[in-house]
């Protein structure tokens, strides 16, 4: 039986070379560094397991959550922390809408507003799921670059006035997977008044947003001025509080993509566990005094990926933020997909080529600050100690 055509039209995984390499290297007994995957290696805080136990003791979470939208007190926890947070008002009753993390979310609002041959403004190197989901609703995704000249903004006077007019939806992803670049309010600014001149929907992808560094603190652009007019963001429990596997996050902004979101999801899904809920609140509520536990952790590990590659002669700068490094490949190596073998299979460091995020992805490789197994600064040094041995870098 043939796949539907949507399914045939997803590229083959480009990453399968590096993981057959990886899965061959395992076989024959090396384990290789994996700065490949991004996926937090700590555990969720015991006060959001222990919320969560006693939730799932209650019976009255264990029937679907009827709300549509979540459950009254986790809308209300979520409109408290934004407030508290970004110093936004959010609406509880309409303006919020729980999801199972972010990635459902960022899917089904394409499905709640793209028609075939709606034009979508997706950032190139960028998370696949937008282009993905534009395409399987017959859309066509327009690429906007992120160049390291633009600081890896996308630079909208370079939007043909033609395609920005017609465009109906733009992703938008800060702090930045994969670059690690950070949005300045500046930026935001300039991001809304596009989005109202053109007539189109902005979606921000906020997964990252709490994931920053030497005291920088990134931004909802639910803080901008008329924003909730063109926007709606996605929020995720997931990097945060270790809480991939979770599925706990939640959209917020303007009613109207709310409402449009919550009715695609409920001809889908049927909401997040209320437990999950319950639990995700108590994440929330003891916000201020966790998040720096998260963020001293990756900032201890950036500082050490950053400093190692540039004892080597690369000149990067620390990202501000997210928990990657976006590495440009050696001037030795044609493409990212060269350097990332040559790293694999001589130095044992697994990192992905950029390539995997998109055309504008290619000359650099991402590094994760994500590593499984004990001693993650003893990894991150040996990893860089095996690129100095074994790797050829040319200047
Ligand atoms: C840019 C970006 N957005 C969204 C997600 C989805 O995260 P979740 O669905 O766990 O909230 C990811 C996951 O890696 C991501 O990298």
């Amino acid at each position: 039986m043939q796949v539907a055509q949507r399914l045939q039209r997803i590229p083959p995984y480009p990453f399968r070379e590096i993981a057959m390499l990886k899965a061959k290297m395992i076989e024959e007994g090396t384990e290789p560094i994996d700065l490949g995957i991004g996926d937090p290696d700590m555990p969720t805080p015991d006060f959001i397991i222990e919320a969560l136990c006693q939730a799932a003791h209650d019976p009255d979470t264990h029937p679907y959550d009827e709300s549509g939208f979540g459950i009254p007190e986790y809308k209300q926890a979520i409109a408290d922390f934004v407030q508290h947070r970004f110093g936004i008002d959010i609406d509880p009753d309409g303006e919020v809408q729980s999801c199972i993390g972010s990635k459902e979310a960022l899917a089904h609002i394409v499905w709640a507003y793209i028609d075939p041959g709606d034009i979508v403004l997706v950032p190139d190197p960028a998370y696949s799921v937008y282009k993905v989901q534009t395409s399987w609703c017959g859309g066509a995704a327009f690429p906007m670059p992120l160049l390291a000249e633009n600081d890896f903004l996308p630079d909208f006077d370079a939007i043909p006035k033609g395609v920005a007019k017609a465009a109906k939806m733009m992703f938008l992803n800060y702090p930045n997977n994969p670059t690690g670049a950070v949005a300045p309010p500046e930026f935001l600014q300039e991001a809304v008044k596009f989005a109202h001149d053109n007539e189109l929907l902005i979606v921000n992808d906020a997964a990252y947003v709490e994931i920053s560094f030497d005291g920088y603190r990134a931004h909802s652009i639910l803080e901008v001025e008329g924003a909730k007019d063109v926007a709606i963001e996605m929020h995720s429990l997931s990097k945060t509080f270790n809480m991939t596997g979770w599925r706990v996050g939640w959209a917020m902004g303007g009613r109207q993509y709310v409402e449009a979101l919550s009715k695609t999801k409920s001809n889908v899904d049927s909401g997040t566990f209320m437990a999950i809920q319950r639990a995700a609140i108590a994440g929330l509520q003891r916000y201020d005094q966790w998040v720096d536990t998260v963020r001293s952790q990756y900032q201890e590990r950036r500082d050490a990926l950053v400093e190692g590659l540039n004892s080597l002669g690369w000149k990067l700068q620390k990202p501000k933020a997210t928990f990657y490094v976006w590495v440009p490949i050696p001037p030795n190596y044609e493409t990212s997909g060269d350097f990332a073998t040559v790293l694999l299979r001589d130095a044992q460091v697994l990192a992905i080529p950029g390539s995997v995020y998109g055309a504008y992805g290619e000359g650099f490789v991402r590094m994760s600050l994500t590593i499984k197994g004990p001693d993650k600064l003893g990894q991150i040094r040996q990893a860089i100690d095996s690129i100095r041995q074994n790797v050829k870098l040319e200047w």
